[in-house]
């Protein structure tokens, strides 16, 4: 048999290969990448058998840190992620910001298919519907990245049962910021696979509210701002909030959840947690 054959056989072997053999602990095999602007990404990885997770709950993800100069040893750089895909995929997708002096996201950033991250499987969060009580109708307010847990919540068939009108708000600095947001609903309200599973008039129940701060888009200003003017409720056809009828999940900046959570409040809103449910929760965008 010439050489050359033999070697083609050979890398037909390898290539049908499970995959890669892990380098790192706890490691997962990057699937796809894209990146949204030059400030945000997502990304898919390989789900380790055993994780189960509740949709809008993050894990710790990571990469290897760079060699200690003196020690020579690497030590894992991580930081918490929600998960943004639901609880029935294969696969677990993430929605990142770049940050270019960011420790992690430096380096996240430049990931490809076929590279390794580090995943440890221990999902926790608040953004649960455990820790809601029952309500009517379900606001979901993102900035930025927070809209992430939220890409999982919206394709969670819990969601659907538990309310009749889910209000997704949004705000961004940029118009761009908000194409991850927009394509995810879009995305959901078009497919025929989550039309069966979440079924079509359930679809109808999202409304999605985008707003941007810094560039012009149709809907402009802060939704904090928009809520105490009473913009998003004249908008929306909507009366107001009420501890009766809605429930809130926050996700956003540090100074955006304190900002929203006075806002709830005003309205008579109590945060919620896993053990005590109660008319909203809150979790931070996480960066690094
Ligand atoms: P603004 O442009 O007025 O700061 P970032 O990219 O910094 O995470 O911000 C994402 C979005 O969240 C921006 O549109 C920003 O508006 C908005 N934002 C930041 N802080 C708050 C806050 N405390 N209350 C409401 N919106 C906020």
């Amino acid at each position: 048999m010439p050489v050359d054959e033999t070697m083609t056989e050979q890398t037909t072997v390898t290539q049908t290969d499970a995959r890669p053999i892990p380098t790192l602990p706890d490691a997962q095999t990057v699937l796809s990448v894209k990146h949204w602007t030059d400030r945000l990404f997502s990304f898919r990885v390989t789900r380790p058998a055993s994780l189960r997770f509740r949709s809008g709950e993050f894990v710790m993800i990571g990469l290897m840190g760079d060699r200690d100069p003196k020690t020579g040893k690497q030590k894992p750089l991580l930081r918490a992620y929600s998960i943004a895909s639901p609880s029935w995929d294969d696969a677990l997708e993430f929605y990142s910001i770049k940050v270019q002096d960011g420790p992690l996201t430096s380096k996240l950033q430049h990931i490809q298919p076929g590279d390794e991250i580090i995943l440890r499987p221990k999902p926790v969060g608040t953004l649960v519907h455990d820790a809601l009580l029952p309500g009517k109708r379900l606001w979901l307010f993102a900035t930025g990245t927070g809209f992430a847990p939220f890409a999982s919540i919206l394709r969670d068939p819990e969601t659907y049962e538990n309310f009749d009108q889910i209000i997704v708000t949004h705000t961004t600095r940029d118009v761009a910021e908000l194409d991850y947001s927009r394509s995810l609903i879009e995305g959901i309200k078009a497919d025929e696979m989550m039309q069966e599973l979440l079924g079509s008039d359930n679809l109808d129940k999202i409304t999605y509210y985008p707003t941007t701060t810094r560039e012009q888009s149709p809907k402009m200003g802060r939704i904090t701002t928009l809520l105490q003017d009473g913009t998003v409720f004249a908008d929306l056809g909507i009366d107001g909030l009420t501890a009766d009828t809605d429930r809130g999940m926050v996700c956003g900046s540090l100074d955006f959840n304190k900002d929203i959570k006075e806002v709830l409040e005003g309205f008579g809103l109590e945060e919620g947690a896993n053990s005590d449910p109660k008319h909203y929760v809150v979790e931070k965008a996480f960066v690094g």
